[in-house]
């Protein structure tokens, strides 16, 4: 594995692996001093042309915990704003010799085209609509810890499917380690290519909910959105939002996950959103120990 950029690359083993990995480096996390000389020497930047909280913090604190020199890029203040390419970016960043670049890009397949451009490993950490890997390999990572396993959980991912990176790298990776996946969204919040996908799909989240070992909410992305797609954001809330009723008809081991941001009040309740059942900050802390392990996978080795 040279680089992570869909995660419909990984095959079955190389996802538990990148899994199995993140669960011994949980551990480190755990201890007073978390940090490992694995990657030192090594150096990693993170290239960031859209806004993220999460991903970037995670990497970079990923990154620092094995050792690595880190080069924080973002394409506020820097030459992107003058017009400079992601090509003649690309290239800067080879003759500083990083080991890997992280790259965020509004743009769907700008990773695919950056590991054209240079030599070290590329990590996808959300292009445009198209995927989001290490989300879902931290949200694969945080089903497991909560439920023991991932083969034949019922995963039900609710919302804005149309504009989500996060939904098809999840859709990929869950039917990769045999769970069973639905997308419950309206009819104007999904792909047309969505019957290509591994998966199947409803409009009725309130027949879905009872059968689901695990409900994953999406954000709904108004920035993306040049169009109306949903009469109004009451009316969406009342169909496809996850509050304190629709909450009810889960069974009792069912957990509720959100990668983040979300717009609490909209698609899910904040009450739904800080109980017990739901993942959602235990997913940001397993984003770094699964972004640990990706690294290490990846530029860890011997021959580097
Ligand atoms: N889940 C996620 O990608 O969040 P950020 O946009 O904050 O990185």
């Amino acid at each position: 594995m040279k680089h992570l950029i869909s995660a419909g690359d990984l095959s079955r083993d190389e996802a538990l692996l990148i899994l199995d990995t993140a669960e011994e480096l949980a551990r480190v996390s755990e201890r007073s001093i978390k940090k490992l000389p694995t990657l030192r020497g090594r150096t990693v930047v993170n290239l960031f042309f859209e806004d993220s909280t999460r991903t970037r913090i995670s990497f970079e604190a990923a990154a620092k915990r094995l050792s690595a020199d880190v080069i924080n890029f973002s394409a506020k203040g820097s030459s992107v704003s003058k017009g400079e390419s992601l090509k003649d970016t690309a290239l800067t960043l080879e003759a500083m010799g990083a080991d890997a670049v992280v790259i965020r890009h509004g743009a769907s397949g700008a990773p695919h085209r950056l590991a054209n451009w240079v030599r070290g490993s590329v990590l996808n950490a959300g292009d445009g609509t198209h995927e989001h890997p290490t989300q879902a390999l931290l949200d694969a990572f945080s089903m497991r810890q909560r439920l023991g396993r991932i083969d034949g959980l019922k995963v039900a991912i609710v919302g804005d499917i149309l504009h989500s990176r996060v939904a098809r790298s999840n859709v990929l990776l869950l039917s990769t380690l045999g769970a069973e996946v639905t997308l419950v969204a309206p009819p104007t919040l999904l792909p047309v290519s969505v019957e290509r996908w591994p998966c199947q799909v409803s409009y009725d989240l309130d027949a879905v909910l009872p059968k689901s070992d695990v409900v994953m909410m999406l954000r709904v992305q108004l920035e993306r959105m040049n169009a109306a797609y949903f009469p109004s954001a009451r009316e969406y809330s009342r169909r496809y939002g996850l509050d304190r009723d629709r909450f009810a008809k889960l069974h009792d081991d069912a957990i509720v996950m959100h990668p983040g941001p979300m717009n609490r009040g909209m698609e899910i309740s904040a009450e739904v959103a800080d109980s017990p059942r739901s993942t959602i900050v235990e997913q940001v802390g397993n984003g770094v120990t699964v972004r640990m392990a990706a690294l290490y996978l990846l530029i860890g080795g011997e021959n580097q």
